[in-house]
C-alpha cells in the first residue's frame, strides 16, 4: 500500500522495500552480532571498549554498545560529545584537541553534566583548559596524546610526553589520567602480520613513555587507543586499558577488504532510475548520500553488477549480464566503502530486522563538526 510520508517515524513497522530512497539502513541482527563479537573478544579482560561514535553518530547505537559492556564513547568533537550526552551517554572521551574559548566553554558545560576526558598535546592549551576548569568549578580528566607513528597530532615520545604529563598533573582543575594514541597510519594494512608488527611497534613506543611517566611518580591509569583494524592487536596489548574501535559496529567495504570478521550491516537503499543502454543501470544514490574516499560501494546480491562512478545524485553501475529482474523502479542496496562519512550525510537511519523497520533513529551528531 502506498504511504504518504509525513515523518520518517511513520515507517516503523513497515517493510524495508516501502522506504523511499536513498535511505540509510542498518541490519539490526548483523549489527547486534558485531556488538556481541567485540564484547566477547574483550570479555572481562583489562581492556574496556570505548567505541568511537564518529561511525554512527547516533546515541541509541552508543547505548546498545554500552549495554554490551562499553565504558562510554570516544568522540572527536565537542558537538559530537554534546549529542551523545544529550542522548543519555554519561562517559565521553574527546580524543582530540579542544582549542579556543567557545569550544572550551562548551567543554566545561559538558563536564558539569557527564564524565569527560579530553586529549591535549600543547602546554598553552593545557593552561586554557585549566583556567576554564577552575572558573567553572569542574575537574576535567586529561589524556596526553602521544605521537607513536601516525604523525598527526601528539607529543613526541619520551621526555616531551613526560614534560606535558607533568604540566597537566600540576594544573589546577585538571586531572592527568594517562595517554591517548591512535595508530591510524597502520590500521588498514591489508596483511595481518604486517599490520600486527606495525601496531606493536607503535604501541611499544607509547608504552616506553608510559613507563617513563610512571617511573617519574605519576600514575597512568588510562591508555586509550586502537581502531577496528587493530582491535585484535591493541585489544590484547599489555598496558592498553581502552579500545576506541568504531567502524566494527556497522562495518564497511574498506574494512571488509582487509578481512575484518565483522559483518557489513550498513547499506544505502537505492532505486534504479534508468536503464539507458545495454550494460549500464543507474541508481539514485550519489555523492550526497554515500562517500567514495575509500573506493566505490559494493552492491548486495547482484553478481555481474559493479558501481563504477558516483555523481552528485546518480550511481552509475556497469553490468556484465542482462539482469532482467533489475527494472526501472527496482531497489538495490549499496554497501559504503566508508561507513563513518556516509552516516554523516544522513538525518535518519532505518533499523531493520527481517525486512521490517523496527526503529527509525535520528543521526543526531551528523554534521557536528565543531
Ligand atoms: C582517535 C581515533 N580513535 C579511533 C578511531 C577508530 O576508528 P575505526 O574503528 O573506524 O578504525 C579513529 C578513526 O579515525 C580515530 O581517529
Amino acid at each position: 500500500m502506498l504511504h504518504t510520508l509525513t515523518s520518517p517515524l511513520d515507517m516503523i513497522g513497515r517493510s524495508k522495500g516501502e522506504l523511499d530512497t536513498p535511505a540509510l539502513v542498518v541490519d539490526l541482527d548483523a549489527m547486534e552480532r558485531n556488538i556481541r563479537l567485540m564484547a566477547d573478544f574483550l570479555g572481562d579482560g583489562p581492556v574496556k571498549l570505548r567505541p568511537h561514535m564518529k561511525t554512527h553518530k547516533t546515541p541509541q547505537i552508543a547505548l546498545m554498545q554500552i549495554r554490551a559492556g562499553a565504558a562510554g564513547v570516544t568522540c572527536q568533537k565537542v558537538s559530537e560529545a554534546e549529542a551523545m550526552v544529550d542522548g543519555g551517554v554519561e562517559d565521553v572521551l574527546i580524543a582530540n584537541q579542544i582549542v579556543g574559548p567557545v569550544k572550551i566553554h562548551r567543554l566545561m558545560d559538558l563536564a558539569r553534566r557527564a564524565r569527560v576526558m579530553v586529549a591535549v598535546d600543547n602546554a598553552d592549551n593545557v593552561a586554557d583548559l585549566s583556567r576554564a576548569a577552575v572558573a567553572t568549578g569542574v575537574t576535567l580528566g586529561v589524556l596526553v596524546e602521544i605521537n607513536h607513528g601516525m604523525n598527526r597530532c601528539g607529543t613526541e615520545p619520551g621526555q616531551p610526553t613526560l614534560a606535558l604529563a607533568r604540566i597537566v598533573a600540576d594544573a589546577p582543575g585538571l586531572r592527568f589520567l594517562g595517554l591517548q594514541a591512535y595508530e591510524g597510519h597502520v590500521v588498514m594494512l591489508p596483511d595481518f602480520e604486517a599490520r600486527k608488527a606495525a601496531v606493536e611497534q607503535a604501541l611499544a613506543i607509547a608504552m616506553g613513555s608510559k613507563a617513563l611517566i610512571e617511573a617519574d611518580g605519576l600514575p597512568v591509569p588510562v591508555f586509550s587507543g586502537g581502531g577496528t583494524g587493530s582491535y585484535a592487536i591493541t585489544g590484547r596489548y599489555p598496558g592498553v586499558t581502552e579500545l576506541q574501535a568504531g567502524s566494527y559496529v556497522t562495518m564497511d567495504v574498506g574494512y571488509k577488504r582487509i578481512g575484518m570478521p565483522f559483518e557489513c550491516a550498513l547499506t544505502v537503499l537505492t532505486t534504479i532510475v534508468s536503464r539507458p543502454r545495454d550494460g549500464v543501470i543507474v541508481g539514485d544514490s550519489g555523492l550526497k548520500v554515500i562517500t567514495p574516499e575509500f573506493g566505490m560501494p559494493d552492491i548486495v546480491d547482484l553478481p555481474g553488477a559493479k558501481v563504477i562512478y558516483l555523481s552528485e545524485e546518480h550511481t552509475k553501475i556497469e553490468v556484465s549480464e542482462p539482469l532482467p529482474e533489475v527494472r526501472v523502479g527496482s531497489k538495490i542496496e549499496l554497501i559504503p566503502s566508508h561507513g563513518c562519512t556516509t552516516f554523516n550525510l544522513h538525518d535518519w537511519v532505518y533499523m531493520i530486522r527481517n525486512d521490517v523497520i523496527e526503529h527509525v533513529w535520528r543521526v543526531t551528531a551528523r554534521g557536528r563538526s565543531q
